[in-house]
């Protein structure tokens, strides 16, 4: 394959630019590193020379190609010296006046074809190339940290980027090894805009005092999958860091509710309780691991009541065979008898509502989340309402818990957590495909591949049911009344037929 860049420069050589660097020296190119720092770009160098020795110590890499690399990788100390690159990638300070100031540097002195590439994460590709001769010639080229361990890459079209030039980054990022995506320039494009939906709805299950912050990561790992809870993952990512990402993408998109952040996030960062990095975030940090509170007990309970199952219950059938199962008594008439335990597994609602609406006692009323099937979780997750009684909770608790399956037991809300964290991340994946910022098969590259999902979020509807989400969706909107759980069009003209079968469409 002939390789479209042959030399590459390199503005900026921190944490993103040196792993830029490396990449695109593995590709086959000559790279030019510059940093304004002096001493920066060296340094930068030494430590890629570093890895690739690494590499070659344990057998990954031959010392031929090793010296090849490093031959190919050379520091320059004058932005002048990246005059004939036929690409060169800024990776300096996430400002909107440097960025802009480097890129009219490097208009005037590199060629009319050099293709001129962006790193910034969070400002907008068209507005870096406004005032340049040369728009045509910028695109945004976002890649993720670390380097060469995160192996998507978003390419990015601004308003008058030439679809060739995309073409050229989408066809080289494939050389690096790395998997290209294309997005149109949009706030967070791809991947911060589809990481939305996690840690924002989190965040509200806990400022509504629904279940504490182990809770919800307990529950989101258990039952959905995800490798680390969403506040482990803003321990990691550190708060002042992801707030203030959080911040900017629902202002960009003109405070549209479903990205609207947290106090609480808001008040741990300007406190300074950001993160695994000082030791204290949503969890405190010794010796770099997260002191876990402990899990509450399962309650003893003597004798179970009888259980009564709601006619409405979601997956009612599973959870009679579930109920049989784990040795419960099963109540079968039109209504519970005055003992019975009574169950309901709405989709959306609270288990108030749904107890007022089904005529039920909500004292003796328990909730159960059955949007994921039981067979594919490793916690079960029920909710009280203000008027159960304690007997019954744990009655529930004990009940569930026989098997020895995890048992959480959080407080009422529209849409348990799995049920809310998941409608969030499909409706907005949902709304990327309506607004056409990328195809929803790039979508589903991207979040797997730079969310570390286990699944992509089209995926994951289809998973539970495109009509289930829409269910929690519309039920939690008349729940709460708040235009955040309004359901996108994209969702709603799919619900029927299924999210991820149209992948490629456009
Ligand atoms: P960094 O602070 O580690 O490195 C920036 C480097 O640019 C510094 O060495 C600085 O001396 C140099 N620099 C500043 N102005 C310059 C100029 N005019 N010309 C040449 N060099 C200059 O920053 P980091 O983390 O590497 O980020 C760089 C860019 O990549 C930013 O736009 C950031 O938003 C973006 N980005 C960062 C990610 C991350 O996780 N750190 C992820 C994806 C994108």
């Amino acid at each position: 394959m002939t390789l479209a860049f042959n030399t590459v420069g390199i503005a900026g050589a921190g944490a993103m630019g040196r792993g830029i660097a490396q990449m695109c020296a593995q590709a086959g190119s000559a790279v030019r590193l510059f940093d304004t720092q002096p001493q920066a770009a060296v340094k930068a160098r030494a430590e890629i020379c570093g890895q690739w020795d690494r590499m070659t110590e344990k057998g990954r890499l031959d010392p031929p190609t090793a010296a090849a690399y490093k031959e190919r990788l050379q520091v320059v100390d004058a932005l002048q010296a990246l005059a004939d690159c036929d690409l060169v990638v800024e990776a300096i300070v996430e400002r909107l006046d440097v960025k802009r100031a480097l890129f009219a540097d490097l208009e005037r002195i590199t060629r009319p074809a050099t293709v001129l590439a962006t790193n910034t994460s969070s400002l907008s590709v068209t507005a870096i190339a406004a005032g340049l001769q040369r728009p045509q010639q910028v695109a945004g080229y976002h890649f993720f940290n670390p380097v060469p361990l995160m192996k998507v890459v978003e390419v990015v079209a601004g308003l008058k980027t030439d679809p060739a030039v995309c073409d050229a980054l989408m066809g080289y990022t494939r050389a690096m090894g790395h998997t290209p995506v294309q997005a149109q320039d949009t706030p967070g494009f791809i991947v911060n805009h589809a990481g939305r939906g996690y840690g924002t709805e989190a965040l509200r299950v806990v400022g509504e005092g629904v279940a504490d912050f182990a809770t919800v990561d307990r529950i989101l790992k258990d039952q959905v999958g995800f490798r680390l809870g969403p506040f482990e993952l803003m321990d990691l990512t550190a708060l002042d860091v992801s707030h203030p990402v959080m911040e900017s993408i629902y202002h960009q998109y003109y405070e549209e509710p479903r990205y609207r952040p947290s106090v609480i996030t808001a008040q741990r960062a300007a406190g300074g309780v950001v993160g695994r990095k000082v030791g204290e975030g949503f969890y405190r940090y010794v010796d770099g691991k997260a002191q876990l509170p402990a899990e509450p007990p399962v309650p003893s309970v003597a004798e179970l009541p009888p259980v009564w199952v709601s006619t409405r219950a979601a997956r009612r059938s599973e959870l009679y065979q579930l109920l049989k199962d784990l040795g419960a008594k099963i109540e079968t008439g039109q209504s519970p008898s005055l003992q019975a335990l009574t169950l309901v597994a709405p989709l959306g609602f609270d288990v108030t509502t749904v107890a007022v609406v089904e005529r039920l006692d909500p004292a003796r009323t328990v909730g159960i989340d059955l949007l994921v099937e039981d067979s594919a979780t490793r916690r079960r997750v029920l909710a009280t309402n203000p008027a159960t009684r304690d007997d019954m909770r744990d009655a529930a608790h004990a009940l569930f818990a026989r098997d020895g399956k995890a048992v959480s037991v959080i407080r009422d809300s529209g849409g348990f957590v799995t049920q809310r964290v998941v409608a969030a991340i499909v409706n907005i994946a949902a709304d990327i495909c309506q607004q056409r910022i990328c195809t929803p098969k790039d979508l589903e590259t991207a979040v797997t591949l730079g969310l570390g999902y286990p699944l992509g979020p089209l995926a994951m509807g289809d998973r539970w049911g495109p009509a289930n989400v829409l269910e929690v969706l519309f039920n939690m909107q008349t729940v709460y009344g708040d235009p955040r759980y309004r359901p996108s069009p994209w969702l709603r003209r799919r619900g029927a037929i299924g999210l991820s079968l149209l992948h490629e469409e456009r």
